[in-house]
C-alpha cells in the first residue's frame, strides 16, 4: 500500500461528519460573496446593457443619456479597458463587444449608487444595432457548417471492416438537450482597490487563479497586483469554472476607475440568459454486434452546441469522446468530434463535463438495439463490460473493471431485482394503460483533468504556538464538502482532533497557480498537497519529540522555542499521466470511478406522465473520507442527472420572429427543476465495499461528478416502459429530456403507426 493511501488507526478521515458549514448554511449565517456588500463602505452597483439581438453589429453606443440618470456614476465601455478587452483564455470573448453574439450579450455596464440607479441608467444607454444572420439550433449549425475549434478523432482498429463483417449493424441519431446550472447563488463579484492601487476581488469562482489572470490582463497589470478570494459558492456545478472571469473583470475595472468598491451580482434571469450551460449534443452512429450480442464496432460523430465562443467546449468534447465507451469494450471504433458555433450563450462545464453526453449516446445505442437483437437490455450491457487487460479507445488500460461487476451484482442482490423483474412483467401483463420499466446502467468515469498540467495543487499549513492549526489550499468550496474532507485530512495527518484545525478561505495570495476546482479531482489534488505539508511538519516534530511521546501542545511549544519551523507549504502532482490531444491517445486518468444504478418507473399511457418508483445505487468512492459528504454527493448528483434527463427543458426561440435566439425558459416558472415531488419513491444508496484506492489520498476516490450519470438508468427504464406499450421486440426512440410529453410520443410510437398517425 502506498504511503499516501495508508490510514492510521485513529484517523479522522472516514468519520461520518456533517459538512463543515452545515450549521451556517441552515441558519443563514454562511457568508456568500454578495453578502459582503452590506459590510462594504459605499459600494457601487453594476448593471449590464444587454443585446436584444442574437447576432448584430453595434453601430452606435451612446452612454451620455445614462449619465443624466440620478445616481449613475459611470458607464464602462471598451474605451475604458487599459489592458486586453477579453474575458476568456481563448481570446475569442471580447469583454465589451462591437459585435453581439447572443441575446443577452452585455455591450457595456453602468455603475450606480444603487442597483436601481444602475438599472435605469442601463435602460437609458442608446445602442444601435445592425442585425446579422443568426444560427440558433444545433441542426442549423451542422447544416450551415458553422463550427469552431479543433475536430478531434479517436480511432482504434478497422471500423469499416468490422461493420462490414458484423452480424448485426444498426444506425441512428441521438440528440440531447443542454442544462442550466441553476446554482442557488447567481454569479457575483465584489472588487476593491487598496491605497497602493492593488485590486482585491471577491468572486463566486471555481477557478480563482484564472479569474485573477483575466482580471490582470483586462487591467493590463501583473498577476501580483490582483488577489482573488472565494469564501464559498452557493453551487457552481461547472458553471463558475470559466464564466465568472468577465464579471470579476468588470467589477475590478469599475473599482480601479472610480476608486470605489464595485459590486456585480446577476439576477436569476440575467444569469440564465447571459451565462453558459451544459452543451446539448447531436450524434450520428453506426454500430455492429456479433451474433452473441458483443459489440464489435462503433462509428460516431458527436457535435456539441458550443454557443458563441469556445470557452471550455474543446475539453468538454474531449471528455465526451473519452466516455463514449462508458463501461463497454468496443474493439473497433472511430469517434469524430466537433463543436458547433451558434448564437447562444457560450456553453461550458457542467458536472460530468461532456462525460454524461458521451455516455448517453452509448446507452441510447444499447437501449435501442437490445430489442432488435432480441436480448434483454441488462444482459446486453453486462456481457459487454470491460474485463481486465482491455484498454479504452484512447489507449488507457481499464484497471479494476471487476468493480463494475461487483457493483452490478450488489445492486441486483440488494435491489431484489430478480423478483421485481417478475413483478414488472406481471404488472405490464395486467395493465393496458400503465407500464413499468426496470433498467440497470453502469458508470465508468475517468478521474483527472485530461490536460495533464492541471493535475497539480498546493496547500499552506500553519501550526501556531498554541497548537492550533490553520490550513489553506487551492480548492474552492461550492457545497461539495471539499473543505470538510480537507479538515479531516489535516487532522488525520497531524494526528490532532478535528477541533484543533481551522480552514481559511481560498485566495490567490495564499496558494498561487491553482487549477479549477473541477473534474472531481480536488480532494485527490488538494488532499495530497495538504498531506504533503502536514507530513513535513510531522517529520520535524518527530525529531523534536525524539521518542518521548510528548502531548501535541507541549511538543509544538518545544519546537517553537527550539526554532523549528511550524508551518509548511505542500505540493502534489498526480504521477503517471500523459495525454496527446492531437492523437487523442494516452493515459489521461489516474483511475476510474465506478457505479451502477437500477431504476424502476411507471408510465401512464394516456399522458406520458411517470413516477420513479425505486432507485438502487452502488457507488465506488474508494475508502470514503467522509461518508455523509459522499452520500450527499451521490444523491445530489443522481438527482441533478435526473433533472437533466427527464425534466429540465431549455427552449430557445428558433423562429424567424423578433425574438429569434431568445432563451424562452428564463426562470424557475418555465424551467422545471427536480423537486422533492420528482424524487424516487425509494432511493437506496450504498458505497461499494472493498474499494480501497491505492495511491490516492487515504485510499479514497473522487465522487463529485460520476453519480450524475447514474440517472441514465431512469431514462433507460422510461424507454423500456414506453416499449412495453408495443409488441415484444419494440425498439423505442426517446427524446432527451424525457419529459412526460416526450414519453407520451415514445409510447405512441411504440404502439405503432396507427397511433402516430
Ligand atoms: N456539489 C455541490 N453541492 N455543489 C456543486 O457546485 N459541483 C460538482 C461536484 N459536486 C458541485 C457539487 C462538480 S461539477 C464538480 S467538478 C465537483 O463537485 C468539484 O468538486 P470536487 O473536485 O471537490 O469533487
Ligand atoms: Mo465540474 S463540471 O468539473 O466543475
Amino acid at each position: 500500500m502506498s504511503e499516501l493511501s495508508r490510514r492510521p488507526d485513529d484517523a479522522v478521515v472516514g468519520l461520518a461528519l456533517p459538512h463543515e458549514s452545515a450549521a451556517l448554511h441552515v441558519t443563514g449565517h454562511a457568508l456568500y460573496t454578495d453578502d459582503l456588500v452590506h459590510r462594504t463602505h459605499r459600494p457601487l452597483h453594476a448593471h449590464p446593457v444587454c443585446s436584444p439581438h442574437a447576432h448584430a453589429r453595434v453601430t452606435r453606443l451612446d452612454p451620455a443619456p445614462a449619465m443624466e440618470v440620478d445616481g449613475v456614476v459611470r458607464v464602462l465601455t471598451a474605451e475604458d479597458v487599459p489592458g486586453l478587452n477579453d474575458a476568456g483564455v481563448k481570446h475569442d470573448e471580447p469583454l465589451f463587444p462591437s459585435e453581439v453574439m447572443f441575446v443577452g450579450h452585455a455591450v457595456c455596464w453602468v455603475l450606480g449608487e444603487t442597483l436601481e440607479a444602475a438599472r435605469l441608467g442601463a435602460a437609458a444607454v442608446e445602442v444601435d444595432y445592425e442585425p446579422l444572420p443568426a444560427v440558433v439550433s444545433l441542426v442549423e449549425a451542422i447544416e450551415a457548417e458553422s463550427f469552431q475549434g479543433a475536430r478531434p478523432v479517436i480511432e482504434r482498429g478497422d471500423v469499416d471492416d468490422a461493420l462490414f463483417g458484423a452480424a448485426h449493424v444498426f444506425g441512428g441519431t441521438t440528440e440531447m438537450a443542454g442544462q442550466e446550472h441553476f446554482y442557488l447563488e447567481t454569479h457575483a463579484s465584489l472588487a476593491l482597490v487598496d491605497e497602493a492601487g492593488q485590486v482585491f476581488v471577491q468572486s463566486s469562482t471555481q477557478h480563482p487563479t484564472e479569474t485573477q489572470e483575466i482580471v490582470a490582463h483586462v487591467l493590463g497589470r501583473p498577476s501580483h497586483d490582483v488577489t482573488v478570494q472565494c469564501l464559498r459558492m452557493g453551487g457552481g456545478f461547472g458553471g463558475k469554472e470559466m464564466q465568472p472571469h468577465g464579471f470579476a473583470a468588470v467589477a475590478a475595472l469599475g473599482a480601479t476607475l472610480t476608486g470605489r468598491p464595485v459590486r456585480l451580482r446577476l439576477t436569476r434571469t440575467q444569469d440564465m440568459t447571459m451565462t453558459g450551460k451544459r452543451h446539448g449534443f447531436h450524434a450520428t452512429w453506426r454500430v455492429g454486434f456479433g451474433d452473441d450480442g458483443c459489440l464489435l464496432a462503433l462509428e460516431a460523430t458527436l457535435t456539441s452546441d458550443g454557443g458563441w465562443s469556445l470557452d471550455l467546449s474543446e475539453p468538454v468534447l474531449a471528455r465526451a469522446l473519452c466516455h463514449l465507451d462508458n463501461a463497454y469494450w468496443i474493439p473497433h471504433v472511430r469517434f469524430h468530434g466537433r463543436v458547433a458555433r451558434t448564437h447562444k450563450t457560450s456553453q461550458t462545464a457542467f458536472r460530468g463535463f461532456g462525460g454524461p453526453q458521451g455516455m448517453l449516446v452509448i446507452e441510447d445505442v444499447l437501449g435501442r438495439c437490445a430489442p432488435l437483437l432480441g436480448i434483454d437490455p441488462a444482459d446486453l450491457r453486462r456481457r459487454n463490460f470491460y474485463v481486465e487487460g482491455q484498454a479504452t479507445p484512447y489507449g488507457q488500460p481499464v484497471r479494476h473493471p471487476a468493480r463494475v461487476v461487483a457493483a452490478w451484482d450488489q445492486v441486483v442482490a440488494a435491489g431484489d431485482l430478480a423478483r421485481r423483474r417478475e413483478q414488472v412483467a406481471a404488472h405490464n401483463a395486467a395493465h393496458p394503460h400503465t407500464k413499468r420499466g426496470l433498467a440497470l446502467t453502469p458508470v465508468k468515469f475517468g478521474i483527472s483533468f485530461n490536460f495533464t498540467a492541471f493535475n497539480q495543487a498546493g496547500a499552506l499549513v500553519h501550526v501556531y504556538k498554541d497548537g492550533s492549526v490553520l490550513i489553506n489550499h487551492g480548492g474552492t468550496e461550492m457545497g461539495q464538502g471539499l473543505h470538510t474532507k480537507m479538515l479531516q485530512v489535516a487532522a488525520t495527518s497531524l494526528g490532532v482532533p478535528l477541533a484543533r484545525v481551522r480552514l481559511a478561505p481560498t485566495r490567490t495570495d495564499k496558494v498561487p497557480n491553482t487549477s479549477a476546482t473541477a473534474a472531481s479531482s480536488s480532494t485527490d489534488l488538494n488532499g495530497g498537497a495538504i498531506k504533503h505539508a502536514c507530513d513535513q511538519i510531522t517529520a520535524r516534530l518527530r525529531e523534536v519529540d525524539a521518542g518521548r511521546g510528548l502531548a501535541w501542545d507541549k511538543l509544538v511549544q518545544e519546537a517553537y522555542f527550539g526554532r523549528v519551523q511550524l508551518w509548511a507549504a505542500g505540493f502534489y502532482r498526480t504521477e503517471g499521466l500523459h495525454w496527446d490531444p492531437v492523437a487523442m491517445q494516452g493515459h489521461p486518468f489516474k483511475y476510474f470511478s465506478y457505479g451502477v444504478a437500477a431504476a424502476e418507473v411507471e408510465v401512464d399511457g394516456f399522458t406520458g406522465a411517470y413516477r420513479t418508483r425505486r432507485v438502487d445505487i452502488v457507488h465506488d468512492v474508494g475508502d470514503s473520507l467522509s461518508p455523509l459528504v459522499d452520500l450527499g454527493q451521490i444523491e445530489g448528483g443522481f438527482v441533478q442527472g435526473l433533472g437533466w434527463l427527464t425534466l429540465e427543458d431549455l427552449r430557445w426561440d428558433e423562429t424567424d420572429g423578433p425574438g429569434r435566439g431568445r432563451l424562452t425558459t428564463q426562470s424557475a416558472s418555465t424551467y422545471k427543476l427536480p423537486s422533492i415531488g420528482e424524487l424516487p419513491d425509494e432511493l437506496h444508496v450504498a458505497l461499494l465495499d472493498h474499494a480501497h484506492e491505492d495511491g490516492a489520498v487515504y485510499g479514497s476516490k473522487a465522487v463529485g461528478e460520476p453519480p450524475l450519470m447514474l440517472a441514465l438508468s431512469v431514462r433507460e427504464a422510461l424507454r423500456q416502459a414506453a416499449a412495453a406499450f408495443g409488441p415484444p421486440g419494440t425498439s423505442v426512440e426517446l427524446a432527451s429530456p424525457a419529459t412526460p410529453e416526450a414519453v407520451f410520443w415514445a409510447v405512441q410510437r411504440a404502439r405503432g403507426p396507427a397511433c402516430t398517425g
